[in-house]
């Protein structure tokens, strides 16, 4: 099976906002980011502007920040009936898109004729100073929720970063103010409805994610202590994680019960849900666990996995734009002995 954009990395993470100068504050805060790029792209620098693949002027604001092997781009849409407005509008902030190739211009048609094939067009595109395109894949209903991101520059020599605006700094002040330690996009996790297996060969068949390993959660099975909101629950789910390179993708589809998976897909429908930024020790994570309250930020559903592992998510979404993100510490230093292909696929390259 040929794979039609064998994803190179996860280049960045797009997330749509409401107004990116009070985002970048709390997201700088919170990763430690201490640089942003703003980019005003409108009818100044922007051309060949489609939307559902009709020319269709449009503008947005991307502010592209990264520390500690997280990279994102916030998006503030402007004007025109963009991706990014219609996402705002149905179901507010949080994670739209992922970027995961660069690519000539030449190799992008080649794919577009297969992407084609298999139902994906593409969603909103524009070149960007007449020198490089970006391309939004409509792959929301293929991947249950997040649109692929491929840049394009025309030549070998455009350089992948067109002149910002404006940029913004940050100082310690600001970037060392979160105590928990942030170490790199561990995985973005996608929750479907029922249809995990058809994600997961989506992800396999589009991108090249190939390296997989299952997993089933259920409260007093193998997952002991579980908690939702504070208080004991009972829930299953299904997960598959996939990695290839840095982008490594979970699906999750649920099986009964209350969860924060089930809370999104009767509120907002299917999407990216969390993204995995921590991996610490119970020690550190009892150590910070008081000071990320004192800021608003809860644990708001967790558990153990018997001699693996612990995990919990906090309540970062509105600090973050609508992103929970979630915490992982070890149960030993021996968690991977006899998992190592698990481990592989958990924690990635260096
Ligand atoms: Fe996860």
């Amino acid at each position: 099976m040929k794979t039609i954009l064998p994803a190179e990395a996860l280049c960045r993470l797009g997330v749509v906002v409401k107004d990116y100068k009070s985002s970048i504050r709390s997201f700088s805060e919170f990763f430690g980011i201490n640089r942003w790029e703003i980019r005003r792209l409108d009818e100044r620098r922007l051309s060949n502007a489609t939307v559902g693949g009709k020319p269709a002027g449009h503008s947005f604001i991307s502010a592209i920040g990264s520390a500690k092997g997280v990279a994102l781009e916030l998006v503030e849409p402007v004007s025109g009936d963009t991706v990014f407005a219609e996402f705002l509008q149905r179901r507010g902030e949080g994670m739209h898109h992922l970027t995961t190739n660069i690519s000539s211009p030449e190799n992008f048609q080649e794919a577009r004729a297969e992407l084609q094939k298999i139902g994906v067009g593409v969603a909103q595109s524009g070149t960007i100073d007449g020198v490089m395109d970006y391309h939004l894949l409509d792959t929301r209903q293929l991947l249950a929720g997040p649109l692929i991101e491929v840049i394009c520059p025309h030549t070998d020599s455009v350089s992948r970063s067109p002149e910002p605006d404006e940029i913004v700094n940050f100082d310690e002040s600001v970037t060392s103010w979160n105590r928990l330690p942030i170490e790199k996009t561990y995985h973005v996790c996608i929750v479907t409805k029922h249809r995990r297996d058809e994600v997961r060969g989506a992800l396999e068949k589009l991108l090249g994610i190939d390296q997989w390993f299952d997993f089933g959660n259920e409260s007093g099975v193998n997952a002991m202590d579980t908690t939702y909101y504070g208080r004991a629950c009972k829930s299953a789910f299904n997960l598959s994680l996939g990695r290839r390179n840095t982008l490594c993708i979970e699906v999750v589809e649920m099986r009964y019960g209350e969860s924060l998976y089930q809370e999104m897909l009767e509120q907002q429908g299917e999407g990216l849900h969390h993204m995995m930024t921590t991996i610490c020790s119970m020690e550190k994570f009892a150590e910070v666990r008081p000071w990320l309250e004192s800021k608003k930020i809860p644990v708001i559903q967790d558990g153990r996995v018997e001699d693996f592992c612990y995990y919990c998510y906090l309540d970062t979404r509105s600090k973050l734009a609508g992103i929970t993100v979630e915490v992982l510490a070890p149960a030993s230093k021996e968690w991977l002995k006899g998992r190592e292909d698990t481990g592989a696929i958990l924690i990635g390259p260096a």
